[in-house]
């Protein structure tokens, strides 16, 4: 069918979504970052006693949710946005904030959907390389900051490739930009890192008026399928992609679901002791085969395959039913992402890497 799509949206390349694979037995998933772990049974029993409210629109303030945020963050209720995914809250802020004739700067690679927000509005992207050792260069994307940069995005962990800055350095970087410029900190990853306790970037928000972070329960929390995010920051941005999204557009049994889900922070503190256990694991396992790898501060490894295929390996993972995302579709061709899963999981995926490079 030859439907006539707008030039703007015809030119929007399709997500790359991780595929799936012909393989009969159990398949190993380790490309989307997602947990290993099923949600919390008490997120779990939440949601089954919500069901038969679903008759009912949710709220759409979603009091609850964001008044359980503040009161975890030491923040007011007005400063947090609940969104369909932290997704749906980066995408809206581009609809509210960017134009043709605006600018947006961000590192690449990093997370597949910033290009989107540049591409759905006709506004201007400046995607600045990152440095050595896959890190942003706060730096160098100071440099390409002008009048007309209304949004810059920083992600910290950066997806794909797993590294993060201090909190100082962001601090530093937030405080040289001019008051015109709104800065996103995408914190998708943030309970995973090492370099800094989660609550630390909240304090920036006293400081830095222009200032938005991101977060989400789809890593930490498990729960990517119900598909929750939410911002902290001025209560602008909050209005700001309220007036450009439908009033429902996180449903009943999500907001029930996170809000119990933030209850059990003992949970969150297991998740990430086990994950940075398997990052240790995984990130020994192929320095010792001779991968380079990224310092990671995430839930994932950014693996530089050398004189590997890239194509070949990752197609030889998916015939032994491990799932990982190539480079190519992330933004950088040599390289593989690859999730940490549950140890065995993870064996899995070593194992069968030892069999599709064996010579
Ligand atoms: C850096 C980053 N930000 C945001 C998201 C989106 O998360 P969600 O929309 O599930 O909250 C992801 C998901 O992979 C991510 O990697």
């Amino acid at each position: 069918m030859g439907l006539e799509l707008n030039a703007r949206v015809a030119a929007i390349p399709i997500y790359p979504a991780a595929e799936s694979y012909a393989y009969d037995g159990e398949i190993v998933k380790l490309a989307s970052n997602e947990s290993p772990w099923a949600p919390h049974p008490a997120v779990l029993e939440t949601i089954a006693g919500r069901l038969d409210r679903l008759n009912r629109y949710p709220d759409p303030d979603k009091t609850a949710l964001r008044k359980a945020i503040a009161d975890r963050h030491g923040l007011a209720p007005e400063q947090i946005a609940i969104g369909n995914g932290s997704c749906e809250l980066l995408l809206t802020a581009g609809e509210a904030m960017l134009e043709p004739g605006a600018e947006i700067v961000y590192a690449w690679p990093s997370f597949s959907i910033y290009p989107h927000l540049a591409a759905m509005t006709g506004a201007r992207a400046i995607e600045v390389p990152l440095g050595e050792g896959g890190f942003h260069d706060l730096d160098a994307m100071a440099a390409e900051v002008t009048s007309a940069t209304r949004i810059v995005l920083v992600c910290n962990p950066n997806n794909p490739t797993a590294t993060a800055l201090p909190v100082e350095a962001i601090d530093a970087f937030v405080g040289s930009l001019p008051r015109h410029v709104s800065v996103i900190l995408d914190e998708a990853y943030v309970e995973f890192s090492t370099l800094q306790d989660p609550d630390d970037s909240i304090g920036l928000l006293a400081k830095h008026r222009n200032l938005v972070l991101l977060r989400t329960f789809s890593k930490v929390y498990g729960l990517c399928g119900l598909r929750v995010g939410y911002s902290l920051g001025p209560e602008d941005f909050r209005h700001a992609v309220d007036r450009v999204r439908q009033p429902f557009s996180v449903n009943l049994l999500a907001l029930a679901a996170a809000e119990e889900a933030l209850v059990h922070q003992d949970e969150v503190a297991r998740r990430v002791e086990r994950t940075a256990i398997e990052r240790l694991h995984v990130q020994e396992e192929l320095t010792a085969r001779g991968f380079g790898v990224s310092e990671s501060q995430a839930n994932f490894s950014w693996v530089s395959l050398g004189d590997h295929d890239e194509d070949a390996l990752v197609a030889a993972l998916s015939e032994r039913g491990v799932i990982v995302r190539a480079g190519a579709a992330l933004g950088r061709r040599g390289f593989l992402r690859v999730t940490y899963g549950t140890r065995p999981q993870n064996d899995r995926f070593l194992a069968a890497l030892d069999e599709a490079t064996a010579r």
